[in-house]
């Protein structure tokens, strides 16, 4: 879940779950109130603030469409820090299990018959491994969801102390609704492993004769991925629960087409709304907090301005002084 460990320091704002006093800074400037929707004229993407485990704002928000792809990042039940909006940073298991139950069976009736649905998730090493396993236990309920994939992306860098092995995962369930069209796609790694030999129409034929591509396939572990830090342009300041644009635009290529409707419940600093528009999908995204859906939308908005993904190190609130909240 964690995106920064070190590097907070040169951002223009402060993480926004561990400062009250800056959120309540922020909030006249966000142009969206709690069930309200923000509909984008260009493209028709949707940002709201809602919730994703209540079944009212999930129908508003789709408003009769169905949806081809989810691309959902829960919070994942660790203990990172005081949160000053999100009080699902630390609750029971049971409590995190039914949550993920509501908002599962929320986005359920919202699928296309043919769709997939994508779950980012966490294990904490220090509390049993929760919720991992067990939300993969919960999905056994869901007869409609197969699971698939179990993608493991592999972060750069990682934390932990000298004690123990780094901790440089996250974890990607896959799960698909119906038969949907998966289309193969390719990292930037060129192929080296030669000598797999195969005869084919009465031809001896190597490997690297064979293959459709220089570089090889993604496969379910994810090595070639950058994490968000504050030196690339796609960083948000203020979020930190970032994911890099590079791994949901591989979801998106792999598992929509040009003009489906993909959606994300848990908006955050707008991730999947910037991959969206750069792949010409129509995205549906929201967050509980109105800070992050406003993030969202102005991420979009100096996205189509600038063509830059993010704000590097500097504040996506001009509004206020450049250092507030820094620490
Ligand atoms: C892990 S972050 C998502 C990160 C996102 N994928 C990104 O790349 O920026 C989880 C987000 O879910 C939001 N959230 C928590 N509970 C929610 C709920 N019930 N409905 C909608 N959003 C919620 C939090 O405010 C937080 O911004």
């Amino acid at each position: 879940m964690e995106k920064k460990n070190v590097g907070d320091a040169k951002e223009r704002l402060q993480r926004l779950d561990l400062n009250s006093e800056l959120r309540n800074r922020l909030l006249p400037f966000c142009r969206l109130r709690s069930g309200e929707i923000w509909e984008d004229e260009l493209r028709g993407h949707r940002v709201g603030v809602l919730d994703a485990t209540r079944h009212g704002d999930l129908d508003k928000i789709m408003g009769g469409e169905l949806v081809a792809l989810v691309v959902n990042d829960p919070p994942y039940n660790l203990k990172v820090g005081r949160s000053a909006t999100d009080n699902l940073f630390k609750i029971s298991l049971k409590d995190y299990l039914g949550f993920s139950r509501s908002w599962v069976s929320n986005i359920i009736h919202h699928l296309q018959d043919d769709a997939h649905f994508y779950v980012w998730l966490g294990a904490d090493q220090n509390d049993g491994l929760q919720p991992f396993p067990d939300f993969i236990v919960m999905m056994r309920e869901f007869d409609t969801l197969k699971p698939r994939s179990f993608i493991t992306l592999r972060n750069q860098r990682g934390y932990g102390s000298q004690k123990n092995w780094m901790w440089a995962r996250q974890e990607l369930l896959y799960y698909t609704k119906g038969k949907p069209d998966f289309k193969v796609t390719y990292t930037d790694i060129p192929k080296v492993l030669k000598g797999y030999y195969k005869t084919v129409d009465g031809k001896r034929t190597e490997n690297l004769e064979r293959s459709k591509s220089d570089t090889i396939r993604p496969g379910n572990v994810w090595v070639d991925i950058q994490q968000v830090f504050y030196r690339m342009e796609e960083n948000v300041p203020g979020c930190y629960a970032q994911k890099p644009l590079k791994a949901i635009e591989r979801i998106i290529d792999s598992s929509s087409k040009e003009g489906d409707i993909v959606i994300d419940c848990f908006a955050h600093s707008g991730s999947t709304l910037i991959a969206g528009e750069k792949k010409n999908r129509k995205i549906f995204t929201f967050d509980l907090d109105p800070i992050f859906a406003e993030i969202t939308i102005r991420r979009l908005e100096r996205y189509r301005e600038l063509k830059k993904t993010g704000w590097q190190w500097q504040n996506p609130f001009p509004e206020i002084d450049s250092d507030v909240g820094s620490s």
